[in-house]
C-alpha cells in the first residue's frame, strides 16, 4: 500500500506542533520574525524541512486544500521549483472565484499554465527597453518635485518619502495619473485595498454578512473595481494609445488578434501597481541606509555620479555608464532583497531533494537565505559592491527578482527607476541616519524597515566620514557594518 500524504511528510525533519496552541502557536511565533526564525529552523533541520508536523494552513497560497508548508532553501531547490511552472503553481491574494475580490486579484502573479503564458506575452511589449527609457523623463521630473520640497537640516522618514515617490511614479507610468498620494485617489485606494485584504477579519471570516469586515472589504473592492473600469473606459474613449502601461495593455493584441478582456485589464492593472511600488520603495530605502553606513563606498559612488553627470539629472543614455551604481544596487538587493520569500504549490505528487511530497504541498523558498549562504557568497554579511566586478552567480543563486519564466516583469523598469532616483538624491544631499534610531526588519511579503528610516538632510559636502550616528536594531544580524 502506498504511503498517505501525512506519512510521506512525517519522514521529513520539522517542528513539532506547539504544546498548547498546535500549529497556531508555531505560526504566531514564526510571524513575529520570519527571517530570524527561518535561519534558526534551517540551523536545526537543514535546507529542507516541514514547517510543522501535523499540518498548517498555507503561509501564502490561496489555492484550495493546501495544508502543509515545506521550506526548501538554496539554489538547487530554487531551480527545481521555479523552473517547473507546470508542476509548481503561484497563487497569492486571490479571493473566492466570481467575487470582486477575485477579479481584483486576477493579475500575472495569480495566473498559471497557458493563461499565464498568454497574458505575459501580451504584457511583455509594455516593458521592453525602449518603452522603459521613455519613462525616464517622468521619473526625473517626479523625483525633482520631491527634492524641491526637501530642505537642508530637516529630518525626514526616507521610508515614507520613497513610498510616496514610487507610488507617484507608478501612478503616472502605469495609469497616466498625476496625483499626490497624500491627497487620496486611485493609488491610495489600491494600497488600502491591499491592507484590508490582509486584516484578520477579512482573512478568517469570509461570509457576505452585512457590517462584517469582509462585507466592508467586498464593498471597497466593488468601488475600486468601478474606478478601474471607469479609467479603462476613458482610455478606450480617447482612442489612441496614451503612452502609459494600461493604455498599451488596452491596445495590445496577440498573434491571433485576441486582446485582454475587461476583467483581465482590471486584475493586471491592480496587481501591477501593487507589485511595482512597494518593492521598489524598499530597495531604495535599504540602499540609502546601507550607503549612509559605508562612507568609503558612498564617496566612490558620489565621485562616479558627479564625474559622469556633473550635477545634472540623468538621461536614459547616462544610466549604462554608471557601473558602480549598478554594483551598489545589486549588492544592496543581495543583502536585503525586497522580496525575501517566494512560495509555490505542488499541483501533483513529486520529489523534492531526498523526499517525496504530496499533491497540494506549499513550498516556500527564500532569496534572502540563498543570498546569505557563505558557500556562494564569501563574507556574505558584508556590503561589498566591488564583488560584482568579478562574481557571476547563476539565476538561482541571485534572485531578487525571482527566476525562470515568472521572473519579475518589472525588473527593467524598477532598475532604471532606482538608478534615476538614487543618482538625483545623492548628488543633492548627504544623508545621515538620525541619532539613536532603531533599525529593525519587518516582513509582510516585502522586507521593510519596521520603524521607518529617519534621516537628517545635509547639503552635499562630500563629508561622508562625518556620518557616524549610533543606532540599534536587528539589522545588525543581517549585515556586518564597518566600525565607526
Ligand atoms: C525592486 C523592485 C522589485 C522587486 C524586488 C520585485 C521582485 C519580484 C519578484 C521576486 C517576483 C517573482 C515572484 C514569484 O516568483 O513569486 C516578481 C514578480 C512580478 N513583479 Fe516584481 N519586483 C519589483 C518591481 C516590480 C515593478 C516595478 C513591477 C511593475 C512594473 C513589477 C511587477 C511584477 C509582476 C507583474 C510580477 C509577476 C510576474 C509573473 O508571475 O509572471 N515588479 N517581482
Amino acid at each position: 500500500m502506498s504511503p498517505t500524504a501525512t506519512e510521506l511528510l512525517a519522514r521529513m525533519p520539522g517542528q513539532k506542533p506547539h504544546w498548547l496552541l498546535g500549529w497556531r502557536g508555531n505560526l504566531i511565533q514564526f510571524n513575529q520574525d520570519p527571517l530570524g526564525n527561518v535561519e534558526k529552523l534551517r540551523q536545526r533541520y537543514g535546507n529542507i524541512f516541514l514547517f510543522v508536523h501535523g499540518g498548517n494552513p498555507p503561509l501564502n497560497s490561496t489555492l484550495p486544500n493546501v495544508h502543509q508548508t515545506v521550506f526548501a532553501l538554496g539554489p538547487e531547490y530554487n531551480q527545481r521549483v521555479l523552473s517547473d511552472t507546470n508542476l509548481f503553481y503561484n497563487s497569492i491574494l486571490l479571493g473566492t472565484e466570481g467575487t470582486e475580490f477575485w477579479r481584483l486579484g486576477r493579475g500575472l502573479l495569480n495566473m498559471n499554465g497557458e493563461k499565464h503564458r498568454q497574458q505575459r506575452r501580451l504584457m511583455m511589449p509594455a516593458f521592453q527597453k525602449s518603452r522603459i527609457d521613455g519613462y525616464v523623463p517622468l521619473m526625473v521630473e517626479t523625483t525633482r518635485q520631491m527634492l524641491q520640497r526637501w530642505q537642508v537640516g530637516e529630518r525626514r522618514d526616507l521610508k515614507a518619502e520613497m513610498r510616496d515617490l514610487t507610488m507617484r511614479i507608478a501612478s503616472r507610468a502605469f495609469f497616466g495619473l498625476d496625483v499626490d498620494p497624500q491627497e487620496g485617489g486611485l493609488a491610495t485606494e489600491i494600497d488600502e485595498w491591499l491592507r484590508l485584504s490582509g486584516t484578520l477579519g477579512v482573512m478568517f471570516f469570509r461570509y457576505r454578512i452585512p457590517f462584517t469586515p469582509f462585507h466592508r472589504f467586498l464593498q471597497a473592492s466593488k468601488k475600486l473595481e468601478e474606478k478601474l473600469q471607469a479609467m479603462i473606459a476613458a482610455k478606450r474613449a480617447a482612442g489612441a494609445e496614451q503612452g502609459d502601461v494600461l493604455s498599451q495593455l488596452i491596445h495590445t493584441c496577440d498573434e491571433d488578434g485576441s486582446r485582454m478582456s475587461e476583467d483581465e485589464l482590471i486584475g493586471q492593472a491592480n496587481l501591477l501597481f501593487l507589485a511595482g511600488h512597494e518593492t521598489t520603495a524598499n530597495a531604495l530605502t535599504w540602499t540609502l541606509f546601507l550607503l549612509s553606513q559605508h562612507p568609503r563606498i558612498m564617496a566612490r559612488l558620489y565621485d562616479e555620479l558627479t564625474g559622469t553627470l556633473h550635477g545634472a539629472d540623468p538621461t536614459a543614455n547616462d544610466l549604462p555608464k554608471l557601473t558602480y551604481l549598478d554594483h551598489v544596487i545589486k549588492e544592496s538587493m543581495r543583502l536585503l532583497p525586497p522580496v525575501p520569500f517566494l512560495a509555490r504549490t505542488a499541483m501533483a505528487h513529486t520529489t523534492l531533494g531526498p523526499y517525496e511530497i504530496p499533491e497540494r504541498t506549499e513550498v516556500a523558498l527564500s532569496p534572502y537565505v540563498t543570498h546569505h549562504m557563505p558557500e556562494i557568497w564569501p563574507n556574505a554579511k558584508h556590503f561589498t559592491p566591488e564583488r560584482w566586478e568579478s562574481c557571476d552567480p547563476t539565476a538561482y543563486e541571485y534572485l531578487p527578482f525571482g527566476a525562470g519564466s515568472r521572473m519579475c516583469i518589472g525588473a527593467g523598469f524598477a532598475t532604471v527607476e532606482i538608478k534615476v532616483v538614487l543618482s538625483m538624491i545623492l548628488q543633492a544631499f548627504r544623508l545621515e541616519l538620525a541619532p539613536n534610531s532603531r533599525v529593525d526588519r519587518y516582513v509582510n511579503i516585502t522586507l521593510s524597515a519596521k520603524h521607518g528610516l529617519p534621516m537628517i538632510l545635509h547639503s552635499q559636502d562630500r563629508s561622508f566620514e562625518k556620518n557616524n550616528t549610533s543606532w540599534r536594531g536587528n539589522l545588525r544580524e543581517m549585515v556586518e557594518f564597518p566600525a565607526v
